[in-house]
C-alpha cells in the first residue's frame, strides 16, 4: 500500500472525543471530502445512537457503537481505527480491533501503555499487516485526503501549515509538536508535505521510521522525505541501511534532535519515554553523523534544517521532479455554527413539495400513483418503500381494526365522552387512552413474548410455564366474546392474507401451536386479533430482512399497537360522529347497574 490514506478512507473512531472528530470534520469540509472522515464511534457507556456534528454550515449525524464489533458490521469500509482509549483500555481496543480484522491502520493516542503489552500488540499488528501508529501520538495526515483528529491544530492553522492540499515531501517524525511545527517550516521554505506521521514518542511504537519511509518511497506524491528523529533507539541505523542499499532512493533530509544532552555529566531522559541514549550509538550526535556519512542530506543544527529543506526543494523543482501546485478551491468554515434543537429523519417541507421519506406527497396520493396508506406508513414509519404485499398488508390490518362495534371498552369511553359535550379530538382520545394490554393493545406484547418463546425454542407447554412465573396472562390470547366455537373472522382473514401472500410465516406457525393447548384449557383462550397482528408482523419484517436487533426495537418502541391505533381512531370518529349526528344527551350510567357495597359510617 504506497498510500496510507486517501480522500475516500473513514475511520472508526474510538470514544467520543468530540473536539478531535469536530476538528476532523472541519478538516473533511474544508478539502472538500465527499464523505466526512468518521464513519461510527465507539461509545461504550453512552445510550445514545448518535451524536451531531457540525459539517460546514450543517449539522451529519455520526452514528454511535457500545463496541467496535458492532460498529465495524455497521461501516464495513471504514478501515481506519483512531483509538483514544486511554493507557489503561488502548491495548485491549487494538487487539480487539486487530481480531475483528478489516483494519489497514490503527493509531493509538494513549502514552504509557505498559511496554510488554505494546510489544506484542506491536508484534500482532505486524503479523496481521496493520500499520499502526502510535503509541503516544497525534497521528498522521495525507493534506487533502484524510486528516487524524488534532494533527496540524486549528483549520486556521491547518491552511497556514498548507495542510489543506498535498504539496511533495514526506514527513516522519516521533514527537507531535514537533510534527505541526515542521509542517510549517516546509509550507515555509517549500510547498507542503504529501504524507506525514508522526510515529509516538513511546520506546516501543508500532511502525517505526523505516516502515514510514519505504510506504512513502513508492508514494509517487511524496518526493523527497524528511526525518526528524531524536536521541535514544537505533530506528534511524534502519533506514541508513536502506539509503546504503538503494532500497530508498528519494532524497531524505534527516536531523536527530537530542544533541544538547552531550553537555549533560549523566545520560539525560528527554519527554518521551523512547529518548534517552543507552549507548554512544543512540545518541543524536553519532546518529547525525552516521546519516550524513550515508548521503542523507544533514543540517549542522536545527536552526538550519529550513535551509536544507528550501536547498534539497529548490533542487528538486530545478530538475523538474517537483511541479507547480495548483492551489484547490477551499471551503471555509463558518465561525458561528448554531446546533439544532430537533431532527427529522422521515419528511422534508422546505422544497416546492413536502416528502415523505424523500418521495413527493404527489407521488404516493392520488389513485393513479398506485400507492395506498400502507405505502405512506411504509415510508413514514419504516422510511422504507416496503413490497405490495406487505403495503396491502398493512392496509388489511388497519381496515381490519377500523372498528369492532360501540360495546368495546375504548369506543364506549369515546362515546361517553361526546356525550359531555367534548369535542371530536377530546373524545377520540380518551377512546385512544383506553387502548392497553388489555383491550388492542397487546401486540407488541404479543410479539415479544411469542418471540421469545420461539427464539429460545420453548415448547407450547414450557411456554405457558414461563409466562406463568412471569405473572402476566399471555398476551395476543383470549377473547370476551370469541371462542373457538364462535371464531374471530377477522383472525381468520389475517391468517389467509398471510398464507397467501407473505413468503413463509414460521411465528404464527408456532402460535398456533400454543393456540392448540391454551383452547385445550379453555375454549376462549384463541389466537386473538390483538395476537395474529403482533405474530405476523414479525414474520413479515423477517422476511422483508429486518435483522432481529431492529425487529426487537420495533417492537419495544411500540410501533405494533401503532397500527391498532390508526386504524381503531377510524372507528372510534365513526363513534364520536354518531353521537353528534343523534345530537345524544350526557350519559349517566343506570344506578341499577352498579352494585353498591360502601360501608354505613359510624356518627362521629
Ligand atoms: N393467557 C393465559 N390465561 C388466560 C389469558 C391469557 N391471555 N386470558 C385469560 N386467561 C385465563 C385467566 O387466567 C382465567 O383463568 P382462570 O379461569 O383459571 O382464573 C380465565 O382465562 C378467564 O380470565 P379472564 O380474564 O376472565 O378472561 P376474559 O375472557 O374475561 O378476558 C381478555 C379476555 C381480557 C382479552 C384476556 O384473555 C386477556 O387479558 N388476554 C390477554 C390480553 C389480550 O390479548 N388482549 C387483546 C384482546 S383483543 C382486542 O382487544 C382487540
Ligand atoms: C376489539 O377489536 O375491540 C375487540 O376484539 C375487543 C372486544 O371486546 O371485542
Amino acid at each position: 500500500m504506497a498510500q496510507l490514506f486517501t480522500r475516500d478512507t473513514q475511520a472508526i473512531f474510538w470514544n467520543n472525543n468530540k473536539t478531535a472528530i469536530q476538528r476532523m470534520l472541519d478538516y473533511d469540509y474544508t478539502i472538500k471530502r465527499d464523505k466526512p472522515s468518521v464513519a461510527a464511534i465507539v461509545a461504550p457507556t453512552s445510550g445514545n445512537k448518535f451524536d451531531k456534528f457540525f459539517y460546514g454550515p450543517d449539522e451529519i449525524m455520526i452514528p454511535l457503537f457500545k463496541n467496535t464489533a458492532d460498529a465495524k458490521a455497521a461501516q464495513p469500509q471504514a478501515d481506519v481505527l483512531l483509538n483514544f482509549a486511554s493507557f489503561r483500555t488502548a491495548y485491549d481496543v487494538t487487539m480487539e480491533a486487530l481480531e475483528i480484522g478489516g483494519f489497514s491502520s490503527i493509531m493509538i493516542t494513549a502514552e504509557g501503555i505498559p511496554e510488554r503489552l505494546a510489544r506484542k500488540m506491536n508484534a500482532t499488528a505486524r503479523e496481521k499487516n496493520v500499520t499502526v501508529i502510535g503509541p503516544a501520538t497525534v497521528g498522521g495526515i495525507a493534506p487533502g485526503a484524510f486528516k487524524i483528529a488534532n494533527v496540524g491544530g486549528t483549520i486556521e492553522n491547518i491552511v497556514n501549515s498548507k495542510l489543506h492540499r498535498a504539496g511533495s515531501c514526506g514527513l516522519v517524525t516521533r514527537s507531535g509538536g514537533l510534527f505541526n511545527e515542521l509542517s510549517n517550516i516546509i509550507s515555509i521554505n517549500a510547498d507542503g508535505i504529501a504524507e506525514g506521521v508522526a510515529i509516538g514518542g513511546d520506546r516501543f511504537v508500532g511502525s517505526v521510521f523505516i516502515d514510514n519511509l519505504l510506504r512513502m518511497e513508492e508514494n509517487p506524491e511524496v518526493k523527497y522525505m524528511l526525518l526528524l528523529g531524536e536521541v535514544g533507539g537505533t530506528e534511524e541505523y534502519k533506514v541508513i541501511e536502506a539509503v546504503k542499499s538503494g532500497k530508498i532512493k528519494k532524497p531524505i533530509i534527516a536531523w536527530c534532535i537530542g544533541t544538547i544532552a552531550k553537555y549533560y555529566d549523566s545520560g539525560v531522559q528527554f519527554g518521551h519515554a523512547g529518548a534517552s541514549a543507552n549507548a554512544e550509538r543512540e545518541t543524536a550526535e553519532a546518529k547525525n553523523k552516521a546519516m550524513a556519512e550515508a548521503g542523507i542530506f544533514v543540517p549542522s543544527s536545527f536552526n538550519d534544517l529550513p535551509n536544507k529543506i528550501a536547498e534539497v526543494y529548490n533542487d528538486l523543482k530545478a530538475k523538474g521532479v517537483i511541479g507547480e501546485i495548483e492551489e484547490p478551491e477551499m471551503n471555509v468554515c463558518p465561525k458561528v455554527r448554531k446546533s439544532k434543537e430537533f431532527i427529522c429523519t422521515i419528511s422534508d417541507d422546505r422544497g416546492d413539495e413536502a416528502t415523505y421519506a424523500g418521495f413527493p406527497i404527489s407521488s404516493v396520493a392520488t389513485p393513479d400513483t398506485g400507492k395506498g396508506i400502507g405505502d405512506v406508513i411504509s415510508l413514514l414509519w419504516f422510511k422504507k418503500q416496503y413490497p405490495k404485499w406487505a403495503t396491502e398488508f398493512i392496509e388489511t390490518v388497519l381496515k381490519t381494526v377500523a372498528d369492532h362495534g360501540p360495546a368495546v371498552s375504548g369506543a364506549h369511553n369515546a362515546k361517553v365522552t361526546a356525550r359531555a359535550g367534548k369535542s371530536v379530538v377530546e373524545s377520540l382520545v380518551t377512546g385512544l387512552l383506553t387502548i392497553g394490554p388489555r383491550f388492542g393493545g397487546a401486540i407488541d406484547g404479543a410479539a415479544e413474548y411469542f418471540k421469545y418463546a420461539d427464539d429460545h425454542k420453548l415448547t407450547p407447554a414450557e411456554f405457558l410455564n414461563h409466562m406463568k412465573k412471569e405473572g402476566v396472562p399471555i398476551p395476543g390470547i383470549g377473547h370476551r366474546i370469541k371462542s373457538l366455537k364462535n371464531p374471530d373472522l377477522r383472525v381468520e382473514g389475517l391468517k389467509k392474507f398471510a398464507a397467501e401472500n407473505f413468503p413463509a410465516t414460521p411465528l404464527l406457525d408456532y402460535a398456533l401451536t400454543v393456540e392448540q393447548l391454551t383452547t385445550s384449557k379453555k375454549e376462549n383462550l384463541i389466537l386473538n386479533v390483538d395476537g395474529t397482528i403482533g405474530i405476523l408482523m414479525v414474520d413479515m419484517w423477517r422476511a422483508l430482512g429486518y435483522t432481529e436487533e431492529e425487529i426487537n426495537e420495533f417492537i419495544s418502541s411500540g410501533t405494533l399497537n401503532a397500527f391498532f391505533i390508526v386504524g381503531r381512531s377510524i372507528g372510534f370518529i365513526g363513534h364520536v360522529l354518531d353521537e353528534k349526528r343523534l345530537a345524544m344527551p350526557m350519559y349517566r350510567h343506570p344506578m341499577d347497574d352498579i352494585l353498591y357495597d360502601v360501608q354505613v359510617a359510624e356518627k362521629i
